[in-house]
């Protein structure tokens, strides 16, 4: 393993290893994704790191919630955004994954907050539906103020298929580390550095298969940090540690951290 970068958050149980064990949605092969028990296994399987997606209800409050429609993962249906905050608590979002996880709801950005701070770092995917047509006091701004608010400003690292975004969050606030998601559409066959460069980002975040063995040079040679998402399966985290990733989204976050942790011991 290299990972030899400066790291971008703070992590509360870093290991040095340099490499990010990153719950994405939680612990979400386990628990109905993006909910408080989901957020809460992340923790006790000793992740270093939690992915929460975040848009906005109707009265403008950050939620924790991943599809822009409410019928997948909750018993409600139309936009989110079309729903007040004391509507959207009103849904059930764990019920759809198993009748044991009945009753869940869909958390606010504030209640993740409370559970993280001091004890994991978050990284906070911003949904590209929520991020508003004017430049200023969008979602950018109130997720930004919340974490300030909860201390949580080393912590975080925050992140958005919306490229105008990961522009914004710099215009906002040059210190804080922002990745870009990578979509090939907004790409316009640039070069990682390139797109990297544009958007002022601090990292590069893509998937499993589009992170190539040119991508993995590419930003090794420009130490930028790549973090990858969603790998489940051992064989394929091996690879994605062994080509250089800072870090590794998984739904199974302690297959992660023993395999992670194993690899350090014996290196
Ligand atoms: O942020 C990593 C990963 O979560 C991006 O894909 O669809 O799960 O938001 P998605």
């Amino acid at each position: 393993m290299d990972h030899s970068f400066e790291p971008l958050v703070k992590l509360y149980n870093d290991n040095g290893d340099g490499f990010t064990v990153i719950a994405h949605r939680g612990a979400s092969a386990y628990y109905p994704e993006n909910t408080m028990s989901a957020f809460k296994a992340a923790l006790e399987m000793g992740a270093e790191m939690i992915e929460a997606d975040v848009s906005l209800s109707k009265d403008g409050v950050p939620v924790v919630i991943h599809d822009e429609e409410l019928r997948r993962t909750t018993n409600g249906s139309g936009l989110v955004s079309d729903h007040t905050v004391e509507e959207l608590k009103r849904l059930d979002a764990g019920a759809w994954f198993g009748q044991a996880h009945a009753g869940e709801q869909i958390p606010t950005l504030e209640e993740l907050l409370t559970l993280a701070t001091g004890k994991i770092a978050l990284n906070i995917e911003i949904k590209p539906e929520a991020v508003g047509k004017t430049p200023f006091g969008g979602i950018e701004e109130k997720v930004v103020s919340l974490v300030e608010q909860y201390g949580m400003r080393d912590y975080v690292l925050y992140s958005s298929f919306a490229y105008k975004a990961i522009k914004h969050f710099h215009e906002i606030n040059v210190d804080i580390p922002v990745a870009l998601l990578y979509d090939k559409k907004q790409s316009s066959g640039r070069r990682l550095t390139q797109l990297v460069a544009d958007y002022d980002a601090d990292a590069f975040n893509c998937s499993y298969w589009q992170y190539s063995k040119k991508w993995a040079e590419e930003a090794k040679e420009a130490q930028i940090p790549i973090f990858v998402y969603t790998v489940n399966d051992e064989r394929k985290m091996r690879k994605v540690i062994q080509r250089g990733a800072s870090g590794i989204f998984t739904d199974k976050p302690d297959v992660l951290k023993h395999l992670v942790d194993n690899m350090w011991k014996t290196k």
